[in-house]
């Protein structure tokens, strides 16, 4: 049976992490994999998970099953996190679903979108997260994208995005990221959120928000400002949520999804198909880490403590692109890389050839194909030498 299945090549990512592990170079700087890390270089446990896991380990008294839309506490905190006291926003038009990850989550919503809409295309931001087609692609669906960002200018292509999205068809998809825009860390400003909600509604398409950067940009409320603009506006539109990155729930495995529908009933309708959906992929989501987000997002102290946690990944983050930026300009004599400053959460594209990524590598310093950089694997110690070896191999 298994004999015409050909064995594949690896992974890009895994590929570039096995042959970072191989390095035994003391100087190898790790930019390629998509985790935070703080300047000892670790991906850490987060002081309030840590509380909050204890606290779960100690009041639980059953492992039995949950529910396929996990943790209904859970499910209420991620709305109040996420759509918060959006003006206008009947709370009884959206229904949420945890899920494993935000890979979980797109997985489902787009199984959902096929049940209700499977001639739909799926429109993806040209570049977007390398997962984005496999998670999206897999339900059946059709996929286009759509131009986002030049990063050889390293500019968005707005008009281009606004002018392209004019063709799709009453009912297409839009995936849109709600900040920290991976690979390329470049956001609309909200002026921008509001003439792309314009269009949406014009065209009647439908968004699909992913959320997996919720604090990793400006911060918790100012990175969903966009998201809420368009849930108070349109009738139907889906989010998928992540906790990975800033929970640092990463192998725990916590996301959801929120489908908010024309009115209760229909959200009701769509939530059992949801459900359903859950059911026949995974049938429930873990619940160990949705029991400690839920505990984190609803106890005030602990959730205190997560917003100082998170406001100093970001701005370890933005200290580290605006020394990467400061050595680079004076690297390289120029001010060109002064957009690796004005973007926003872990990553930006450098905007060079896989040419000059593996001279890169030659000397030890590790980023995607693509050029993709993550900011957080940036260190005082290394940045000298990473602006160093930036201005060699690409001069
Ligand atoms: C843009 C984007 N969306 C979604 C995810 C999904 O994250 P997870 O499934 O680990 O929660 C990631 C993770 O890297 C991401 O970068």
């Amino acid at each position: 049976m298994f004999q015409s299945l050909a064995r594949l090549s690896p992974d890009s990512i895994l590929g570039l992490m096995a042959q970072y592990r191989a390095d035994t170079a003391p100087n190898k700087v790790d930019l390629g994999v998509g985790v935070y890390r703080d300047v000892a270089g670790n991906t850490p446990v987060l002081r309030c998970v840590r509380q909050a896991e204890q606290a779960v380990i100690y009041n639980q008294n059953t492992k039995s099953y949950v529910a396929p839309g996990g943790r209904e506490e859970f499910n209420m905190r991620v709305e109040e996190l996420v759509l918060g006291n959006t003006p206008g926003l009947t709370q009884q038009r959206y229904r949420t679903a945890q899920t494993p990850g935000g890979s979980g989550a797109l997985r489902v919503g787009a199984e959902l979108i096929r049940l209700s809409a499977p001639t739909a295309t799926v429109y993806v931001s040209n570049p977007s997260w390398a997962n984005h087609p496999a998670l999206l692609g897999s339900s059946g669906l059709k996929l286009e994208s759509y131009p986002y960002y030049d990063p050889a200018a390293h500019v968005l292509k707005f008009i281009e995005t606004l002018e392209y999205l004019d063709q799709a068809r009453v009912g297409d998809v839009v995936l849109l990221h709600a900040c920290c825009h991976n690979p390329t860390g470049a956001d609309w400003s909200l002026s921008q959120w509001q003439q792309v909600l314009d269009l949406l509604k014009h065209r009647q398409l439908i968004p699909f928000i992913d959320l997996a950067y919720q604090g990793f940009g400006r911060g918790l409320n100012e990175d969903v400002e966009g998201l809420r603009l368009i849930f108070a506006a349109l009738p139907e539109a889906l989010v998928a949520v992540s906790f990975s990155k800033n929970l640092g729930l990463y192998r725990e495995r916590v996301g959801a999804l929120i489908v908010q529908c024309e009115d209760s009933n229909r959200a009701e309708a769509v939530h059992s198909h949801v459900l359903k959906v859950a059911r026949s992929i995974y049938s429930m989501p873990p619940d160990h880490g949705a029991a400690i987000a839920a505990l984190v997002m609803g106890d005030a102290t602990l959730k205190e403590d997560w917003v100082v946690e998170l406001n100093s990944m970001r701005t370890r983050i933005e200290d580290m692109r605006a020394l990467l930026t400061r050595h680079l300009n004076e690297a390289t004599a120029s001010t060109k890389f002064d957009f690796i400053k004005s973007q926003r959460g872990m990553f930006s594209l450098l905007g060079v050839s896989s040419k000059i990524v593996d001279q890169l590598r030659q000397r030890h310093v590790y980023m995607t194909a693509d050029s993709r950089m993550n900011l957080a694997g940036i260190m005082p110690h290394n940045v000298a030498y990473v602006a160093e070896s930036i201005s060699i191999c690409d001069s």
